[in-house]
C-alpha cells in the first residue's frame, strides 16, 4: 500500500491532538445509512451526529446526491471537518451486475477478474462509494453454506489469485484516484468453515487447516496491500474473531505484516454479548478495541462503551488513537482530505454503461458451466422454428442478480425468455414457468408438459431465488427448492417420450445436488446468476454465439451426505479401493466419487492432450520447471480449453494431498488445430507445512499432473525429482 508522505502524518498527528475523545470515537464509528438493508436496524442515529463528530462513517447510502451531502455535512459542518469513508457491498458490481465471485472463479482467468472489480469500483464511485466490503475470501468446501456464492469456491490457490486481482481492480493503481475504492477483505478466518454449513455457527478447525486452507487468501490480500480487512462473525475454537488478539493482533498484524484498519463486521462488537463472552457494550467494546478493531460497524459500542472501558483502564489513550490514526490514514491514502468530492463528481457516460454491459454479458456467458451435453444436444441447432422454454427462473429478471445486488434495479437484468427473443427472432418461443421457486403449488406442471408437444427442444431454467445463497442462507438439503424436481421429472418424461432434448439451466449460488437431472436432461448448465446481462449470456452459450468455458471452482457432491468434498483430500491409510473391495475408504450406500469433480467443465470442442513435458525433470528450490502439454481440438467448433496444473508429492513427513493445485492455463483452438501450452511450477510453490506447521521444502519425487479436471483418470502424470 502507498506510504504516506511525512507530512501528511503529521496531519495526521494534529488532527488527532486536537479531537475531543467523542470525535476520536466517531472515527472508529461506521453507522448504516439505511438505503440499504445488510443486517439487523438500528435506529437513533441522525445527520447531527455527523456535524458533532459522533459518526465519521457510513455505509449503505445510495446515490451521488446523498453521498455527497454527507461528505458536505462532514467536512462543511463538523469542527473538524474530516471526511467519511462511505462503504457498501460491492461484491459483484454497483448497478451493472457481473456474475457473483464463485460463478467468476469459473473463468480462472485473474486478469477477467480484476476487469470486473475495476468497472464496479468507478460505477460505484461514481455513486460516492469510497469503500467496499470485498473481496470475500473464505474458502468454502461446503454447499450448504450460503456465502460460499460470495467466495473463490474450495480452492486456496484460487483464493489467493482471486485476492489479488480483486484487490488491484477495486483498488487501481493509485487509490487517491476518483474513480478507485478501498477493498476490504472478508471475513478473517475460516468463516467457511462453519459448523455443518450452518450460518453464524462455530468454527473450530486445527492450525494446520487454518494454515494450509483459510489463511493462504488472506496472506496474498495483504501482499496485495488490501486496505482494510473484516473480521468473521463466528467464533473461532471458542473465541469470537471480533475479539480474538491471537488471530487479529497476532496472526493477521504481526505475522502477515498487515499495517490497514480492521472494521468489524455488522454489529459484531455488540453481538459479542450473545457470544457470551462479554457482559455489556463496555466489555465487548473493550474486547474488541484490545483485539485490534479499529472500526466498529453499526453496533455503537465504541461510541457508548469506550469511554466507560477508558475509565476502568481496560483500553488506553494511546490504543484509541492508534485505530484513529489508521483510520486518517486510510482517508488520507484514498485522497479525501484532498478532494472529498472527487467521487461522485460527475456522471459517467453513456459509452461507459454501454461498455461495461457488454462486458458483463461476456463475463457471463463466460462464468457458465456446461456439465453435461449428451448427444452434442448443445449448441442447438440453426433454424429451429419452435422452443419450449419452462420454469421459474425463465422469465425471473430480479433473480438473475444473485444475492447482493447493491445498487441494481430488479428489471434491469435480462431475462432468459428475452435473450433468447433476441437471438432466435425468427423462432416461435413458448413459455410457461410450470412451478414457483419454491412454494407446494403443482398446479401448473400439466400445461408445461403439455407445451413440450411439438417444440424441437425444451430449455427448463431452474434452480435458486437470489435469496437462496448468500448471508443467512445456508440450506440443509441444497437440491431443487418447492416443486420443481417434480416439474423436471414430468417435463422429462414427456420429452422423452417424443424423442425431444431438454436443456437444463440451473440457476444457483452453490453446487446443487441434482443427481438425477444430471442423469437425464440432455443438456445440464450450471449458469450460477449471470448479472444484469443473464438472458443475453445464456443464449450466447445456448446457440453456440460462444463456446462454453467455464469450470466448476467447487466439487459438487451427488448427495448431502459427502459434504464436506472437495479435490485432493488427504488418501488415509486404506485409501479407497476401486473394485469397492471392504474395509477402505468409502460409503457402503453411496459412491465416493462427486457428481462433478472440480474443474470440470465441457466446450463445443473436443480437446485431447497428449505429451506431457516437464523441464528440468530434477530441480532445485530456485529453479522455476516448465511443464509443456499438447492439444488438439478435434471437435467441429472453436473453442477455448482450460488445463490444470496439480502436483502429488509422492512422500513427505506430513501425509501429503493427493492433488495440489498450482496453475491454470487456457488455449483457443479452431477445429482440426493443434498447440501447446506452457505452464510454470516455480519448486518454492511445492513447499509445505512440516510436523512444526513451519514452511519446507522436502527433496524427493513429486507427480506432475496435467489435465481438464481434478479428476484423477483425466490427468497426464510425469514426475520431477526436487533435489537439495
Ligand atoms: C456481512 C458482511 C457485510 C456487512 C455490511 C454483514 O452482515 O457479514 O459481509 O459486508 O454486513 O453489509
Amino acid at each position: 500500500m502507498r506510504t504516506l508522505q511525512p507530512q501528511d502524518a503529521r496531519r495526521i498527528e494534529t488532527l488527532i491532538e486536537r479531537m475531543s475523545l467523542t470525535e476520536k470515537l466517531g472515527q472508529l464509528t461506521m453507522m448504516a445509512a439505511g438505503h440499504t438493508v445488510t443486517g439487523p436496524v438500528i435506529t437513533g442515529h441522525s445527520l447531527d451526529d455527523i456535524r458533532s463528530g459522533r459518526i465519521g462513517n457510513l455505509l449503505n447510502l445510495i446515490g451521488a446526491a446523498p453521498a455527497r451531502e454527507m461528505q458536505r455535512i462532514a467536512i462543511e459542518e463538523s469542527r473538524l471537518g474530516v471526511p467519511l469513508l462511505i462503504g457498501l457491498d460491492v461484491i459483484h458490481g454497483h448497478r451493472t451486475l457481473f456474475p457473483p465471485p464463485l460463478a467468476e472463479a469459473a473463468l480462472f482467468d485473474p486478469q477477467a477478474w480484476t476487469l470486473t472489480a475495476r468497472e464496479a469500483a468507478r460505477e460505484a464511485a461514481a455513486d460516492g462509494i469510497n469503500m467496499t466490503f470485498a473481496p470475500m475470501l473464505d474458502v468454502s468446501r461446503e454447499p450448504r453454506w450460503g456465502r460460499t456464492v460470495e467466495g473463490p469456491g474450495e480452492s486456496p490457490w484460487v483464493g489467493r489469485r482471486l485476492a489479488e486481482a480483486k484487490i488491484r481492480g477495486f483498488q487501481g493503481a493509485d487509490l487517491a484516484a476518483a474513480d478507485s475504492i478501498a477493498a476490504v477483505a472478508k471475513h478473517f478466518c475460516a468463516y467457511g468453515a462453519v459448523t455443518a454449513g450452518r450460518e453464524y455457527a462455530s468454527v473450530d478447525v486445527s492450525d494446520r487447516s487454518l494454515l494450509e486452507v483459510h489463511m493462504p487468501p488472506f496472506e496474498s490480500a495483504v501482499s496485495a496491500g488490501v486496505a482494510a480487512v473484516m473480521p468473521a462473525f463466528t467464533d473461532f475454537a471458542g473465541i469470537p474473531m471480533t475479539a480474538h488478539a491471537g488471530m487479529l493482533r497476532g496472526r493477521l498484524r504481526r505475522e502477515l505484516g498487515f499495517e490497514g484498519v480492521l472494521v468489524s463486521d455488522y454489529n459484531a462488537i455488540a453481538e459479542l454479548i450473545q457470544h457470551g463472552v462479554a457482559a455489556d457494550l463496555v466489555e465487548a467494546a473493550a474486547l474488541a478495541l484490545a483485539a485490534g478493531v479499529d472500526i466498529d460497524m453499526v453496533s455503537g459500542a465504541y461510541l457508548q462503551g469506550l469511554p466507560g472501558a477508558l475509565e476502568r483502564g481496560w483500553v488506553s489513550a494511546a490504543q484509541i488513537d492508534e485505530s484513529v490514526r489508521r483510520v486518517l490514514a486510510l482517508k488520507m491514502r484514498l485522497g479525501l482530505f484532498e478532494n472529498p468530492f472527487g467521487r461522485g463528481a460527475a456522471p459517467e457516460a453513456a459509452a461507459a454503461l454501454t461498455e461495461r454491459r457488454r462486458l458483463a454479458r461476456e463475463i457471463g456467458a463466460r462464468s457458465i458451466v456446461l456439465l453435461r451435453n449428451r448427444g452434442d444436444a448443445l449448441p442447438l441447432a440453426g433454424g429451429m422454428r419452435r422452443l419450449a422454454l419452462i420454469g421459474p427462473l425463465a422469465d425471473a429478471p430480479a433473480e438473475m442478480r444473485g444475492p447482493w445486488w447493491c445498487a441494481a434495479q430488479p428489471q434491469s437484468q435480462v431475462s432468459v425468455l428475452e435473450g433468447m427473443r433476441a437471438a432466435l427472432p425468427q423462432a416461435q418461443i413458448l413459455h410457461t414457468s410450470g412451478v414457483d421457486i419454491a412454494g407446494p403449488d403443482e398446479s401448473g406442471i400439466a400445461a408445461a408438459v403439455e407445451l413440450c408437444d411439438g417444440a424441437e427442444v425444451v430449455v427448463l431454467c431452474l434452480g435458486e431465488a437470489a435469496t437462496m445463497s448468500g448471508e443467512a442462507a445456508s440450506r440443509a438439503h441444497p437440491g431443487l427448492p418447492g416443486r420443481q424436481q417434480e416439474l423436471a421429472a414430468a417435463v422429462l418424461q414427456r420429452a422423452s417420450a417424443r424423442a425431444i432434448p431438454v436443456i437444463v439451466v440451473l440457476f444457483c449460488g452453490r453446487p446443487l445436488i441434482v443427481p438425477s437431472l444430471a442423469e437425464r436432461a440432455s443438456a445440464l448448465l450450471a449458469a450460477w446468476f449471470p448479472g444484469s446481462e443473464a438472458g443475453n449470456a445464456v443464449a450466447d452459450i445456448l446457440t453456440g454465439r460462444t463456446s462454453p468455458s467455464g469450470r466448476t471452482p467447487i466439487t459438487w457432491p451427488r448427495a448431502v451426505g459427502q459434504i464436506p468434498l472437495w479435490f485432493g483430500q488427504r488418501s488415509g491409510g486404506r485409501p479407497t479401493d476401486p473394485t469397492g473391495g471392504p474395509f477402505s475408504s468409502r460409503y457402503i450406500d453411496e459412491p465416493k466419487e462427486p457428481l462433478f469433480p472440480f474443474g470440470h467443465g465441457m466446450t463445443y470442442g473436443r480437446f485431447t492432450l497428449s505429451q506431457l513435458r516437464v523441464t528440468p525433470q530434477s530441480a532445485t528450490a530456485a529453479a522455476i520447471v516448465e511443464v509443456r502439454v499438447d492439444i488438439e481440438n478435434q471437435g467441429s467448433h472453436r473453442a477455448e480449453e482450460t488445463v490444470f496444473l496439480f502436483t502429488r508429492r509422492l512422500k513427505s513427513r506430513v501425509a501429503p494431498p493427493t492433488l495440489e493445485l498450482h496453475g491454470v492455463g487456457k488455449i483457443t483452438l479452431e477445429p482440426g488445430a493443434r498447440g501447446t501450452l506452457l505452464l510454470h511450477l516455480p519448486i518454492v510453490e511445492l513447499r509445505s507445512l512440516g510436523p512444526d506447521l513451519e514452511p519446507v521444502l522436502e527433496p524427493g519425487a513429486v507427480e506432475i499432473l496435467v489435465g481438464p479436471s481434478a479428476d484423477r483418470a483425466s490427468l497426464l502424470s510425469g514426475r520431477l525429482e526436487v533435489v537439495p
